[in-house]
């Protein structure tokens, strides 16, 4: 059952049409008291409950009935509605461990969409929680494959993202540059009834302030001087699925306003255009940076936060979970076995030991370059301390180096063209010394200046 609390009778009749249609039963209340009154005597499933009662339009009386609905009954799920203009109560709301808030006036999908995320969240927490440590339990349950540890604190996120994934909750995920955030974003939705829709990533730390809005709502021929056809934003385009905004941290105030607003009701309107569009669409958010300090600062709205907050997930760094290295490693060599044709290639226990006394500071991704520097560069397929030592970046310089500084670039495939492509330079197009310096078969080689499309005609 679910319980109205609002002395608008309107808005009652209205949520109550609108809950009952949906298949659920409902209840009301008028005013605090009442609302009490049904608790005590049946607990709803959840509570829908609007902040802004006419007698007191601070909100005190709202806030208050909240705490006393919270210190009945802890576990029951109550979400806020709330006006517009005061979101800051909402905000205090969500402190007071509110479950959600929705913004009146409210889209009715978005609202029953809350509805059912927050009836889902509350069953799934009581179903799931014991199970959530055993990496086989837990492959059983979902598709994590992608993900290698066992490390407890891994596992504990792989938990919760699995049993969050069912629902459209939006999930916040933190941890350092390099711990997995996005592979942990791509799962849940991989493991969503959303798998069949798109999955549309968005690096907001990389979209200058002034393209903000074009890019992720989209315009209209003409909308403004550059704007030489029609663009679908980011939104539309992951109508149906899954958007992930990573690097939230990143976003200047002005964006987050712009964002408020279409995360409130998923309605946005096309630069150019006048006409309101609806998206269907689950948010992932992630970030490196501490949300709670920039908010300490001014930076981060608060309000913000909140909405894109309905459960985090805090991956750990490589440092705290060290007994994953080997693990990892493995991994990413057995990738490359397969991908080079080299099933021979295997690492010293030594070698491992001494991945595993690294200090990681770039975590997994730091990890992966380096497996797979090491192994493009070295001829041989037992590697030693020392082969991995060689293609260290902060230790002595490889023979052929390829500047990896920039992290859009250091993807596997730009790092073998530009290492081909040294080589070709290096060893003057000589196809078999390039083939020789790179640890590759001739034909090996001819596949990859294919693939790459290197030109290899020329003269030696
Ligand atoms: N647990 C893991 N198992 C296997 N690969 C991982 C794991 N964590 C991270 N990676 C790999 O490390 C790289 C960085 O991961 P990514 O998800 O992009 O990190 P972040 O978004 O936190 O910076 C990717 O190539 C990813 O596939
Ligand atoms: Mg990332």
């Amino acid at each position: 059952m679910i319980l109205i609390v609002d002395d608008d009778r309107a808005v009652r009749a209205s949520l109550n049409l609108l809950l009952k249609k949906a298949g659920y039963e409902t209840a009301e209340a008028a005013d605090p008291d009442e609302a009490l009154a049904v608790i005590r005597e049946k607990p709803p499933a959840l509570c829908l409950l609007d902040m802004n009662f006419s007698r007191a339009t601070t909100g005190e009386e709202g806030l208050r009935l909240l705490k006393n609905i919270k210190q009945m009954h802890p576990g029951l799920p109550i979400i806020l509605i709330t006006a517009w203009g005061s979101i800051s109560l909402a905000v205090a709301g969500m402190k007071l461990g509110a479950s959600d808030f929705i913004t009146k006036p409210w889209n009715n999908d978005f609202l029953l969409g809350a509805v059912r995320t927050i009836l889902e969240l509350t069953k799934e927490n009581r179903i799931l929680r014991p199970i959530t440590y055993d990496r086989a339990r837990l492959d059983q349950i979902y598709h994590f494959e992608n993900i290698v540890g066992t490390d407890e604190k891994l596992l504990q996120v792989l938990g919760t993202a699995g049993s969050v994934s069912a629902t459209d909750a939006a999930v916040l995920i933190l941890g350092e540059s390099g711990t997995g955030k996005e592979l942990v974003a791509e799962a849940i939705h991989a493991n969503s009834r959303r798998r069949r829709g798109p999955f549309v990533k968005v690096n907001l730390g990389g979209i200058p302030p002034d393209l903000f809005e074009s890019e992720m709502f989209g315009h209209k021929k003409g909308a403004f001087t550059g704007a030489v056809g029609d663009r679908l934003g980011r939104f539309e385009m992951a109508h149906g699925g899954t958007i992930f905004l990573d690097e939230i941290g990143d976003l200047d105030l002005a964006g987050q306003v712009k964002l408020l607003r279409v995360l409130q009701d998923r309605s946005f309107e096309a630069l150019g255009t006048s006409t309101t569009r609806y998206v269907d669409f689950r948010l992932i958010s992630a970030t490196n940076r501490n949300l709670e300090e920039i908010i300490r600062q001014g930076g981060f709205r608060e309000d913000l936060y909140y909405r894109i907050n309905l459960i985090s997930l805090q991956l750990p760094s490589l440092r705290e979970r060290r007994q994953d290295i080997p693990l990892l490693a493995q991994h990413f060599m057995n990738n490359m076995k397969l991908l080079y044709g080299r099933p021979a290639l295997k690492a010293s226990s030594a070698a491992l030991n001494w991945l595993i006394s690294q200090p990681w500071a770039g975590n997994v991704r730091e990890l992966k370059n380096l497996v797979e520097r090491t192994i493009l560069l070295t001829p041989h397929d037992d590697l030693e301390i020392s082969d991995f030592q060689a293609h260290c970046r902060t230790l002595s310089q490889p023979s052929i180096s390829v500047d990896l500084t920039s992290p859009a670039d250091s993807t596997l495939e730009n790092m073998e063209k530009a290492m081909i492509m040294k080589a070709m330079r290096l060893h003057h197009g000589n196809l078999s010394k390039v083939a020789a310096s790179l640890g590759l078969s001739r034909g090996a080689l001819y596949r990859r200046l294919e693939k790459h499309g290197i030109s290899h005609e020329n003269p030696q």
